[in-house]
């Protein structure tokens, strides 16, 4: 297999890695990683979001949530942003990727030195509280099989490179973190 990767040596091309938001559905990840984006693309950065709803609509609209397709689900996402990366794009993955194992793909497919693992840490009851489309109470009430936190089981990353709880700290402070985090990254 032709495994070239493009290199990023051109002048003043930046550099693309990828920051992977993962947590529960409700914990914030989407919020954070549009926050991101817009702050890391008005300083300049080419900057895009790879969202779970978003890529279930078209891309994986083939998909469910059995094990094995959050598995393809996840592959998918990891190989796009792979192909991004390597054009110079920073990309924001949000995905509940709930299995180590399926973050652990992610990472071999983009990289470990360009994948930084992000843990949207807002704890399940809060995320069941705040309820923003009504999917635990459906759960709850079992008309959603295999719902995480649920009916299906989240995996909480052991060694994130950050973590974030998004009912613990305001918005502007989640994002101040990860932008302090990526200020080596993004000097270069
Ligand atoms: S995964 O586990 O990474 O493959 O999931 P992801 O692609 O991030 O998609 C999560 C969104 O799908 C909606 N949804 C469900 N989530 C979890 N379990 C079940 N069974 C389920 N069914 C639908 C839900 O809106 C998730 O969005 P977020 O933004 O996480 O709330």
């Amino acid at each position: 297999m032709n495994d070239h990767r493009a290199t990023t040596t051109g002048p003043a091309r930046q550099r693309g890695f990828t920051v992977w938001l993962t947590g529960l559905s409700g914990a914030g990840k989407s919020t954070v990683a549009f926050a991101l984006e817009a702050q890391l693309a008005a300083a300049g950065h080419h900057v895009t979001v790879l969202d779970g709803d978003v890529l279930r609509c078209r891309l994986n609209r083939d998909l469910g949530f059995s094990p094995a397709d959050r598995q393809e689900n996840i592959r998918r996402a990891a190989e796009v942003a792979r192909l991004m990366n390597d054009a110079g794009l920073i990309v924001l993955c949000a995905f509940i990727s709930p299995q180590r194992a399926d973050r652990a793909l992610a990472r071999d497919i983009i990289g470990a030195e360009l994948f930084i693992e992000t843990w949207i840490s807002t704890p399940g009851a809060v995320c069941e509280q705040r309820d923003p489309k009504g999917l635990y109470q459906k759960a709850r009430a079992g008309l959603i099989a295999e719902f995480t936190g649920v009916s299906a089981p989240y995996e909480a990353p052991l060694q994130p490179a950050l973590a974030l709880d998004t009912s613990a700290i305001p918005l502007d402070q989640s994002c101040r973190l990860v932008l302090a985090h990526l200020a080596p990254r993004l000097k270069k």
